[in-house]
This record gives structure tokens, C-alpha cells and sequence, in this order.
């Protein structure tokens, strides 16, 4: 049965691994922290007997029932991390899946369909820059060769990590014989806001998901001396920074989108320098496609404008646009009744969103009593968590039983 203790039993035997001193979890794709949560996967999965698979773009498959066979039935979510994140985002899908798999086989069930627990490589995009980065791959929503040349801060290509961590790189790209044996997928989420709080559920099903995306902003102006150059000489482009923090937050606000500036870094980042150059990151989002390009497109013109008056330059660069997705209307019917939950939509992506252009694909939520999300406030209590393993389970006898 799923319980509240059972939840913590097994939650706590993943929470130690990535935990950052400085607050929340740290935990990059590739990094020594990722290779613990892998290595933690994988002995979750022998203790269960489960085949585990590391697939060609390093997303991993755990499988009860022959991974061979088609019309598989997978659940899961994604074990990284944003910077100094909450606990739950990612993990708890992982750790559910893996509960609702043990609550099936006490209650005898065998599947007649295969079975399988995924965890998606770098859903967060915080090493790499792109979200849902395995997902991506594995449906070829995403380009090798590029993703390839990808680094990190520190210089490290995506290339060298994943060789560095033993996973040829050479592999990378789409894998349509493995999407092919996807029948469907399943991912539990902790809810990223504080709808099912409103609503007094426990768990939600997901209806939609809002497009998305993130532009990094180049911006490049004249580094010089704080103390010495006049404010009319300055090219600053710091100037220009701000006004794009503040002109994406306004043209969201007045069309009822989301717009965010949350990743800034500058050069050469000295208290009495005046800037050389600036990259901010933008990430928008919008209930739907036309509204999601008019905002970026408005923030564009105003940052360019700005520019101009700044004496600086400025590109705005996609780094990964995702369109907007209804889950399989179908499927959200049939578990939304099965379990009596609200269904409710979303504006953060997941690697869910990404399969169900190939796959009939559901989410799941579970009520998240701050709302906090990618901040180590994020919460959520152990019954409800259980609700959500008990709830998993019953989709998963319902699909595969
Ligand atoms: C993923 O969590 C996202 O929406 O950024
Ligand atoms: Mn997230
Ligand atoms: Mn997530």
C-alpha cells in the first residue's frame, strides 16, 4: 500500500545526494551529484529486479517486463536540477514510479503491457541551456550536432561530460525505434503553483502546457573606467540590461503572459568597471503561440530601441522554443475520471510535454502547499505524496494491467 512512511522510507534515501550547503539542491546533468542520483537509480532498480537501459542520449530505463516488446507503458520525470532548486521537481515522478511499480506487484497485478520507469537526461537545462534536453533527443526534436557543441560555464561541451561520465557521446540523437515502443507516458510532477490547494485536492491531471521558451540576450557595449569616463561617453551596457529586465516584465504583464530575467552575467563583472558586455537570459511564456512570439517580438524592439539610445548592440538568440501542448484529450479523460481529479493546465515544461507530440502522454500533479517551484520552499507533505504513489498506481493498472 502506499503510505506516508513508505513515501519518506524511500524519499530519504535519495534527498541527502546534491544537497547544497548554500540552500536547495544542486544537481547538473553529468555532475558528481547527477552520477549519484543515476547510481541511486540503478540500485533502486536491481532491488526491484528491474532491466535498467541507458539509453543513446543517457536517459535511463528501468523495465518490468520485456524491454523489447511494444506498446510499453512509461512513467517517470527527470532527477536534475535548477541552481539551489526544490526537492520535488523531477525526483518525486521518479520516486512515485518506482513505489506504484512495488504497490502493483503487492497487489498482484501483471502487466500485460511492459512496464518501464524513466529518468530523462537534463529536463531542467541548467548545465547545457536546453530544457528537456534527453527528451529532445530521443524524439529528434533537437539537433546532435548542435547540442554536441553545447558547454557549460565552465567550458565543458556536452560532449565531454557525458564522455567523461562513460556515455559515448557519438550516440546522441533521435532513437525512433525506442519512441516507437513507447505505448504511453506518465509523468507525476510536485504542481508548480497552488490550484490544487485552491481546488482541496491531493492530486490534479494535467490539461495543457503553455508554450515557451528562452532567448539569450548578447548585449555589448565599451568597457571602461567608472571613476574617469563621463556619463555622456559610456556605452553601458548594463543599461540596456536592466531596461530589458524591466520592458519584459511590463509586455508581460499587460498580455497576461509570463516573462522572466532571471540569469545575468556580466563582463568583466568589476565594481568599478563600467561593463564590456552583458548576456541576460529571457524566459517567456504565453497561453498560446501567437501571444508567446507578440512578446518576444515587443521586447525585442524595445531592448533594440534601448540600445540605440545606449550606444550598445544587441542579438536575442532562441536557445529552446517549446510549442504549446494539449495532452492527449483521451487519456486525460480516462485518468481524470478514474481518479476523480481536477484537470489543470501549466506554463513550466516537462519532458511529458516533449513526448506527447509522439506519444499519447499524461501528467499528474501533486498539491504543492507553498506553490514554490524551482526554490527550496517547494513542498509537499507525505500523504499527499502517497496519494500521488497510490494514484500512479491506479493509472498504471488501468493502462498496463
Ligand atoms: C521546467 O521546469 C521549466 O518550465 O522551466
Ligand atoms: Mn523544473
Ligand atoms: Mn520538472
Amino acid at each position: 500500500m502506499a503510505t506516508p512512511e513508505r513515501f519518506r522510507r524511500l524519499w530519504e534515501t535519495l534527498l541527502p545526494v546534491g544537497r547544497d550547503p548554500a540552500g536547495g539542491w544542486v544537481r547538473y546533468s553529468w555532475s558528481e551529484a547527477d552520477l549519484a542520483c543515476r547510481r541511486w537509480f540503478a540500485e533502486q532498480a536491481a532491488a526491484r529486479d528491474l532491466v535498467l537501459e541507458t539509453d543513446r542520449n543517457g536517459n535511463l530505463f528501468a523495465w518490468w517486463g520485456d524491454p523489447r516488446a511494444p506498446d510499453a507503458v512509461v512513467t517517470g520525470s527527470h532527477l536534475d536540477s535548477v541552481p539551489h532548486g526544490g526537492a520535488y521537481d523531477g525526483p518525486l515522478g521518479v520516486v512515485s514510479a518506482l513505489l506504484a511499480v512495488d504497490v502493483l506487484r503487492e497487489r498482484g497485478v501483471r502487466p500485460r503491457r511492459p512496464v518501464a520507469v524513466a529518468v530523462f537526461t537534463e529536463e531542467e537545462g541548467s548545465r547545457f541551456g536546453v530544457a528537456c534536453l534527453g527528451s529532445r533527443l530521443l524524439t529528434g526534436a533537437i539537433d546532435p550536432d548542435h547540442v554536441r557543441t553545447l558547454r557549460d560555464l565552465d567550458g565543458v561541451s556536452l560532449a565531454g561530460a557525458m564522455a567523461a561520465a562513460g556515455v559515448a557521446p557519438e550516440g546522441i540523437g533521435p532513437d525512433p525505434e525506442r519512441l516507437a515502443r513507447i505505448g504511453a507516458f506518465v509523468e507525476l510532477h510536485i504542481e508548480q503553483g497552488r490550484r490544487l490547494v485552491e481546488l482541496d485536492a491531493p492530486v490534479g491531471v494535467a490539461s495543457a502546457i503553455w508554450p515557451h521558451g528562452r532567448w539569450r540576450m548578447d548585449i555589448t557595449g565599451e568597457g571602461n573606467h567608472a571613476g574617469t569616463t563621463r556619463m555622456s561617453d559610456r556605452r553601458d551596457p548594463m543599461l540596456t540590461a536592466a531596461y530589458a529586465v524591466l520592458a519584459a516584465n511590463k509586455e508581460a504583464r499587460l498580455r497576461g503572459c509570463h516573462a522572466t530575467v532571471g540569469r545575468i552575467e556580466v563582463t568583466p563583472n568589476a565594481t568599478n568597471a563600467v561593463p564590456a558586455s552583458v548576456v541576460a537570459w529571457l524566459d517567456a511564456r504565453a497561453p498560446d503561440r501567437a501571444a508567446l512570439e507578440a512578446l518576444v517580438e515587443a521586447v525585442r524592439v524595445r531592448v533594440r530601441e534601448r540600445a540605440g539610445r545606449d550606444g550598445t548592440t544587441v542579438t536575442m538568440t532562441a536557445e529552446s522554443v517549446t510549442p504549446p501542448v494539449e495532452f492527449d484529450a483521451g487519456l486525460r479523460d480516462r485518468l481524470s475520471g478514474l481518479l476523480g481529479a481536477p484537470v489543470l493546465p501549466t506554463a513550466a515544461g516537462h519532458d511529458a510535454g516533449v513526448l506527447a507530440a509522439h506519444v499519447p502522454a499524461a501528467m499528474l500533479f501533486v498539491r504543492n502547499p507553498t506553490g514554490v517551484s524551482h526554490a527550496p520552499g517547494e513542498a509537499a507533505t507525505d500523504e499527499d505524496c502517497a496519494a500521488g504513489v497510490a494514484a500512479l498506481a491506479d493509472v498504471l493498472a488501468e493502462l498496463a494491467g
